[in-house]
């Protein structure tokens, strides 16, 4: 008998054992990415450029705001209030423009130094806060606001609460303000509609707590807010968004139901604050929602992490700018100087190197294309080190391009944000302070 089809597929085997590395490796190799920046990022460049801004700046883009703003106009049922969550466009001057195109005063604000802020420099807008405070933050609050001739706190700030212990902290806060000649606390109850991150679960607790409203002359039941964060992240499998929410909104309704029950004719929902939403939901709410208004911020300004099916008709509106300080054409790593090669021919985009001007925020480049991090050399917040091809067009004083991931906090890190509008910097709207 011969050996020769054995032999033949033993060869065989041989060959696609030495070759499956080899292909494995082709698949892996990075692709070499790269270029320059678009018409609307070099104009945007020119802008900072002529405007001297040679430093790490937040930039929002009038154009795209003001396209957000008219999606939001045009996607909110018509029976629905907006609210303007605050920590998320955290410029007095941001928010009175957001105020100006939609005509509203509502505001959602979760930080005890905004709150007074606020309710200083904006004292016709009404407050919700956002999240429970410590009576301590509430009690600072009403002693900070001594310059504030004309707002009231008792008819423009609904306080959140969460639980009966934190209700009780706060009556005798309401009790001290009545006695000193205060109208009554306005008192909003925190729902967890789906979220568990917080707030009455059951309408036989909310219940409860209206009961107790009730007999306090003290404070006032002033409605709900029930956040519903974890309904756009719902995956199919789990029933999806759209069913996430009717769920969240049938417990909302409960509550709603239990209020009218027990308050009776003084029921009045148009007087009630019947808060839910937030950038992710607000398209899929509809008139026959039981809140009478949405809250939504960051979908005003698209970070990264509103790209989201749901916000799909908004766009990128803020952009982190900053100048590049050195712009080499090798990138070598202390202590691993003869391996440069190696890495490089192993991953194009690793050739060369860019030193910006600050870094490691939390955001993403965008622009040029093909910028990426080093994972060896890590990060730094004063010279950031990104690696890129010979395809990348980037110079020494070109700006990197990011967008930043949440509008929260990240806007608070760059002083002033830099308005854009068709190839200007045409203002400077200072941000909120995080402390006072
Ligand atoms: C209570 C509450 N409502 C609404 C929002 C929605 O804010 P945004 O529209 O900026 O996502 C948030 C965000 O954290 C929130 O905590």
């Amino acid at each position: 008998m011969s050996n020769q089809p054995v032999n033949r597929r033993r060869r065989a085997l041989l060959g696609a054992a030495l070759l499956a590395p080899v292909a494995a490796a082709v698949a892996l190799k990075p692709r070499e990415l790269g270029g320059g920046h678009n018409e609307a990022f070099l104009r945007m460049q020119t802008a900072l450029r002529d405007a001297g801004l040679f430093r790490p700046t937040l930039v929002i883009d009038r154009a795209s705001l003001l396209h957000n703003i008219g999606r939001l106009k045009a996607n909110l049922p018509k029976s629905k209030h907006y609210r303007i969550v605050a920590k998320s466009l955290p410029s007095l001057d941001l928010i009175r423009t957001v105020r100006q195109l939609t005509g509203t005063d509502r505001l959602m604000v979760f930080h005890q130094p905004f709150l007074n802020l606020v309710a200083k420099q904006m004292p016709d807008a009404s407050l919700l806060v956002g999240k429970p405070m410590p009576i301590g933050a509430a009690a600072r609050f009403f002693e900070h606001l001594t310059d504030a001739t004309v707002f009231d706190p008792a008819a423009q700030v609904d306080w959140l609460i969460d639980t009966t212990q934190r209700l009780q902290e706060y009556r005798d806060l309401a009790r001290a303000n009545v006695a000193a000649g205060s109208a009554p606390m306005r008192v909003n109850l925190e729902l967890d509609i789906g979220l568990h991150r917080g707030g009455f679960r059951t309408a036989e607790a909310v219940a409860e707590v209206i009961q107790v409203l009730k007999a306090e002359p003290s404070m006032r039941f002033s409605g709900f807010m029930g956040y519903e964060a974890h309904a756009s992240k719902m995956p199919g499998i789990l029933g999806g968004p759209q069913k996430a929410l009717d769920k969240a909104m049938a417990q909302y309704s409960s509550c709603v139901d239990v209020a009218r029950e027990l308050l009776g004719s003084d029921f009045d929902p148009d007087a009630l604050v019947l808060n839910a939403g937030g950038s992710s939901t607000y398209e899929l709410y509809t008139d026959a929602s039981p809140c009478n208004e949405v809250s939504m911020g960051s979908g005003l300004v698209m970070p990264t992490d509103f790209d989201k099916p749901t916000l799909a008709d908004h766009r990128p509106a803020a952009y982190i700018a900053t100048p590049v300080l050195k712009a080499l054409d090798r990138t070598d790593l202390p202590g691993l100087e003869s391996m440069t090669g190696l890495f490089s021919s192993w991953d194009p985009n690793a050739a060369r190197t860019f030193y910006t001007y600050g870094g490691y925020w939390h955001a993403d480049t965008v622009s040029p294309p093909g910028l990426q991090h080093n994972a060896i050399w890590g990060h730094s917040t004063n010279q950031e080190m990104l690696n890129g091809s010979a395809q990348v067009q980037l110079a020494v004083d070109d700006f990197v391009f990011y967008r930043p991931h949440q509008s929260e906090f990240v806007f608070l890190e760059f002083g002033d944000i830099a308005v854009y509008a068709e190839g200007r910097i045409v203002d400077s709207w200072p941000v909120f302070s995080q402390g006072a």
